[in-house]
Parts: C-alpha cells; sequence; structure tokens
C-alpha cells in the first residue's frame, strides 16, 4: 500500500514557538503554506477545528479552488451543526475540490472547550452523538431518496439532499481519540483512524484496540490508520539534537510568558497549572509516556509533549532526514498508512520535510511493496508447481 502524508493548514503563522505574525485568517499565508505542501509531495493537509478559530470549511473551500492536487482533511465538530446541513456542506466541498475531501469528526476531549460553543454532554455522550451522526451524514451522503430519522440525538422527517459528492459512495471518514468510547464509536465508523504518535509499542496496542472495535462493530475491514508526529531533523544528528532542545526551551519560554493559549481557561478556584491538565485520555497517555521516559526506539522524543501538557500532536522524531524518514517507515511496518508531520515553523518545515524526508520514505515504501509483491508471485509461482496440472488431472 502506497504510504501518504498528511500536513497542516493553517490560517495563520504562529506556533508552540513562535506568537503568530499574521492575522487569525490570512488569506495570502493559507495559500502559500498549503502551496507549500503541494509543491513538496504531501498528498493532504488538515483543517483543525477551535471553538474561537477561523470557520476551516470556507478555508477549505478556499484551498479548493486555488489548488489541483492537494487532498483537504476538514475538521468538523458535530455540536456546531446539524447533520442534513453539515452533509450538505461537505458534499458541495467534495464538488468544488473536484473529490478531494475527507472529513475529520471531532467529539471534543475537553468539557470546557465545548461548552465555549454550547455544548453541557458528557465525553462519552458526545462519542455517541458523534457516531449517530456520523451515521445520518453517510446516508444522506448516499440516499436518493428521502428519509426520516428518529434517534436518540436528532429527528427529522422526509430529508433527501440534492447535492452528492464527486467521490463515490462517499467521501472519507476520518476519526481520532484514544478513550473507550472513541475505539467503539471510531472502530465502527471510520475509514480513517488518528492517532498521535507514541512509541511503537504503543502505537502497536492503540491499533489492535481499533480493530478489534472494527471487529466488534461487525466489520469485516478496518480502518486505515493514521500517526501524527512534530519531525525535528537538521544536516547532522548533532544538529538535530541541539534544535530539539533549543525547541523546547522556546515551548517552556512561550508557555511561562503566557504567549501559549491554555487547553482550557483556569476556573474560577482552579489553579493556572490545573488549566494544563488535559481531560482526554489521549493527551493522558501522551503525558504518561513522557514521565516514563524522553527518548523511545529509533528517534521519538517526548519533552515537546511534556512541555505542552500533552496537546495534541506533540512528540517529536529527532534526527537527521535519514533517521526520521527511518523511524517513519518503523510506523509503516506496524501498520500505518498515513503519516502526518507538522513542524515548528510551519512554512520552513513542511518545505524541508517534503524534500528531504518524504522521498526517503516513498522510495522505502515502493521496496517494500514490490519485494512484498515478488514473495507474494514466488509462493504462488510454488503452489503451482505443487499443484497438479489440470491435463494431468482430467
Ligand atoms: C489527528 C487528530 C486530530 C484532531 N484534531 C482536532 C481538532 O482539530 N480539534 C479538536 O477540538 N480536537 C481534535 N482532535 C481531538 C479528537 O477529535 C477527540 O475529540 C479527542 O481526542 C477525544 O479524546 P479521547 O482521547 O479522550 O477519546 C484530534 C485528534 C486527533 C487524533
Amino acid at each position: 500500500m502506497p504510504v501518504e502524508f498528511l500536513g497542516i493548514a493553517a490560517t495563520g503563522d504562529g506556533s508552540e514557538t513562535a506568537a503568530r505574525t499574521t492575522a487569525a485568517f490570512d488569506r495570502d499565508y493559507t495559500l502559500r503554506l498549503a502551496r507549500a505542501h503541494e509543491e513538496h509531495g504531501w498528498d493532504r493537509v488538515l483543517f483543525a477545528y477551535g471553538a474561537g478559530s477561523p470557520d476551516p470549511a470556507p478555508g477549505a473551500a478556499y484551498l479548493a479552488a486555488r489548488l489541483d492536487k492537494l487532498q483537504i482533511l476538514l475538521a468538523h465538530r458535530p455540536n456546531v451543526s446539524y447533520p442534513t446541513f453539515a452533509a450538505k456542506t461537505f458534499a458541495t466541498l467534495d464538488q468544488i475540490s473536484d473529490g478531494r475531501l475527507t472529513v475529520h469528526f471531532i467529539t471534543g476531549g475537553s468539557d470546557h472547550e465545548q461548552q465555549r460553543e454550547g455544548d453541557f454532554l458528557t465525553k462519552d455522550q458526545r462519542y455517541a452523538r458523534t457516531r449517530e451522526y456520523i451515521e445520518i451524514v453517510k446516508r444522506i451522503w448516499t440516499s436518493r431518496e428521502p428519509f426520516d430519522h428518529e434517534g436518540e440525538y436528532y429527528r427529522f422527517h422526509d430529508f433527501v439532499s440534492d447535492v452528492f459528492p464527486v467521490q463515490q459512495p462517499r467521501p472519507g471518514v476520518s476519526f481520532g481519540g484514544s478513550s473507550a468510547a472513541a475505539y467503539a464509536a471510531g472502530g465502527a465508523e471510520a475509514d480513517i483512524y488518528c492517532l498521535w504518535g507514541e512509541p511503537l509499542a504503543q502505537t502497536a496496542e492503540q491499533i489492535e484496540r481499533v480493530r478489534a472495535a472494527a471487529r466488534a462493530a461487525g466489520r469485516t475491514d478496518s480502518p486505515r490508520i493514521q500517526v501524527a508526529f512534530r519531525p525535528i531533523i537538521a544536516p547532522t544528528e548533532e544538529l538535530a539534537w541541539e534544535k530539539a532542545y533549543r525547541t523546547v526551551d522556546t515551548i517552556k519560554a512561550h508557555k511561562a510568558s503566557g504567549a501559549l493559549v491554555r487547553r482550557t481557561a483556569a476556573r474560577p478556584g482552579e489553579t493556572a497549572d490545573a488549566a494544563w491538565r488535559p481531560e482526554n485520555a489521549g493527551s493522558q497517555r501522551l503525558i504518561e509516556i513522557a514521565e516514563a521516559g524522553e527518548r523511545y526506539d529509533r528517534a521519538l522524543w517526548t519533552p515537546t509533549a511534556a512541555a505542552t501538557g500533552g496537546a495534541g500532536n506533540s512528540n517529536a522524531l529527532v534526527g537527521t532526514p535519514e533517521t526520521v524518514a527511518q523511524a517513519l517507515l518503523d510506523y509503516y511496518d506496524l501498520g500505518v498508512d498515513i503519516l502526518s508531520a507538522r513542524g515548528y515553523d510551519l512554512l520552513g518545515d513542511a518545505i524541508d520535510f517534503g524534500r528531504y524526508v518524504i522521498p526517503i520514505v516513498r522510495e522505502e515504501v515502493a521496496k517494500r511493496d514490490a519485494a512484498r509483491v515478488a514473495a507474494t508471485a514466488a509462493a504462488e509461482a510454488a503452489a503451482g508447481r505443487d499443484r497438479p496440472s489440470a491435463l494431468v488431472q482430467a
């Protein structure tokens, strides 16, 4: 299977190491960053979702209309929309992009962040709602006949859409989360299951949880797996490690200055430190892994995750392009189909990673795939030699 690369579609500069110098939605920067991905070998970019951030759906339409190849992964939170409306938005975007849309359904890992936009369900309830929402969206994408829906969270009658996706039977459904409720919902509904980069052993364990959930849901296939990292590359190992330590010092200074946005604002009576403590299982796992060790496997480095309180995609892969590429290939060998990466200098790192790391990984994956095809053909030929021919049988 060819490997795919997912980058980031930011609408402004700024990261954990640098304050933003653009507007929150800067048209030129949005296009420049996405174009850098398209021109440097990336397959797709993620438009993330945050309560106060620019709406990613029109951002996706903007990029789709200006770029020809780059695919778009659009993050969407069910609480901000009704599924009939969202399904039409997605179908329209798939038309605008000529079939380049995948939707990443977000349940929400923080009560406080969800409540900012009026969502007061518990996390487990949110997962149940996400699952119902995805089922409805899939049905709307594929149903030519009006239908009624009577569910736990949604109820409507006689709906049929007049706009359908280019992709048939429908666009891909992407999903993330590392709690039991997440595996159950995503294992049942997702085409792509997204994980944050963890050591190989923990990643293998999560992949197994996803596959078991898919089986439990009665599926004969299982979601493709995506894993996300923060690569820190330089021409030599020594320079890469210097850069890594510099990066984490800058994150800490940035955080201490208050410039890094907190996951949840401290509530009355709560210490600022408590506001950094994540509620979502995925971030808790990252913190636990960081507390247990700084370095894992070939190049995984956890201080970047520790410094941000396990804020999403935050574990680094440190080394030369060759080392980082080999580390990524270890994940491919584990069953990962999509490699997601984002640097700390969004634009410069997208170019460097695309120029120096992606070609190595693609070449090695092509070799592995060719070897696999050759081995299968040889095994079939050997089995054929052992089998009596049709003539002899007759
Ligand atoms: C690759 C990936 C991307 C995500 N993108 C977003 C995002 O843009 N906005 C957001 O609020 N949550 C995002 N999430 C969070 C998840 O959708 C989910 O709400 C959270 O991880 C649930 O927590 P759990 O680990 O406790 O199940 C993302 C998760 C993953 C794995």
